[in-house]
């Protein structure tokens, strides 16, 4: 989803190079070194990954190959071409637990096995390069590939009675003001953590709701259910709300309101009610 948005968002203003399944994998050392070197890069975005939350659980060394080997790899390529890189990382390397939006410099703590796979790409991406950047975010959805909002039109549409989750919150993220917002930490080329979400925060369920409201949609379709009885095999954070300080102090603009991002959305795939 975000590696797709981001290159079509960017495309107009600056030259890509797209790398993806099955051409590069980046579990298969020395295959980005070629693809790099014949690209003429100034910089690399990295935002492959395994990022199936509870098939990482089931599948931890698959997780580990991908997201730590990998972005290993990736840093490993850029090292060895003298080029930044920016990792894309995630909300999940925290538990959840602190009652305040995390800032970049708390302490992760990952609950489950994709946090701890991510955290771990983020402790190569770190020990192999001084140029780089990691930005995490959170709740991602955007025009290409599936996402939340896209799940819940759908089955509201059939009219499928949903049952989603009231008590974790975070920030949904439109991938096209991520986009926008990764293009601005590049060109201003001050390294290190960056978190960048959507400005605003709440439940999966409110989620849901509003995106009901905002189609025209039956809202009541939607009931709110605690995590406990999810079934879900993978831990997630309660709390996966992310400060963007970092942003605040290069004075970097930041991210919409998440109800905007969703306007935005909708207008653009023609669900909005408006
Ligand atoms: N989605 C979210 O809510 C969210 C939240 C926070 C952070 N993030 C981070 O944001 C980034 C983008 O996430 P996304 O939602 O766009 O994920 P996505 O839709 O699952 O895209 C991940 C991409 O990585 C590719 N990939 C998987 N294994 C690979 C390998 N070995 N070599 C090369 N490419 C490989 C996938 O290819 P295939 O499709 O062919 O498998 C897919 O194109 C990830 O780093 C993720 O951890 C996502």
């Amino acid at each position: 989803m975000l590696g797709q948005d981001l290159a079509d968002f960017v495309r107009a203003r600056h030259e890509i190079v797209p790398a993806d399944l099955p051409e590069i994998d980046i579990t298969r050392p020395g295959v980005l070194e070629p693809c790099i070197a014949t690209s003429r890069a100034d910089v690399v975005i990295h935002a492959a990954a395994f990022t199936a939350v509870d098939e990482c659980e089931r599948q931890p060394d698959v997780a580990f190959r991908v997201n730590g080997e990998g972005t290993r790899n990736v840093a490993l390529a850029c090292r060895e071409a003298g080029l930044p890189m920016l990792y894309i990382s995630t909300d999940y390397v925290f538990d959840g637990e602190k009652p305040t939006p995390y800032t970049e410099g708390d302490a992760p703590n990952p609950l489950g096995v994709y946090g701890r796979s991510k955290l771990d790409g983020e402790k190569h991406v770190r020990e192999l390069l001084g140029a780089y950047w990691i930005v995490r975010t959170s709740w991602l959805f955007g025009p290409c590939g599936k996402n939340f909002v896209r799940t819940i039109l759908e089955r509201a549409r059939a009219g499928t009675p949903l049952r989603v989750i009231d008590d974790q919150i975070g920030a949904p993220t439109y991938t096209v003001h991520l986009a926008a917002a990764l293009e601005e930490i590049i060109l201003r080329g001050e390294y290190g953590v960056y978190h960048a979400t959507n400005q605003g925060a709440c439940s999966w369920y409110e989620f849901a709701c509003t995106i009901l409201r905002e189609a025209g949609m039956d809202v009541s379709l939607v009931a709110p259910i605690p995590t406990s009885a999810s079934g879900r095999p993978a831990p997630r954070p309660r709390n996966s709300r992310l400060a963007a300080s970092h942003l605040q102090q290069q004075g970097l603009p930041l991210l919409p309101p998440w109800p905007e991002g969703l306007r935005s959305y909708l207008l653009r795939e023609g669900g909005a009610r408006n």
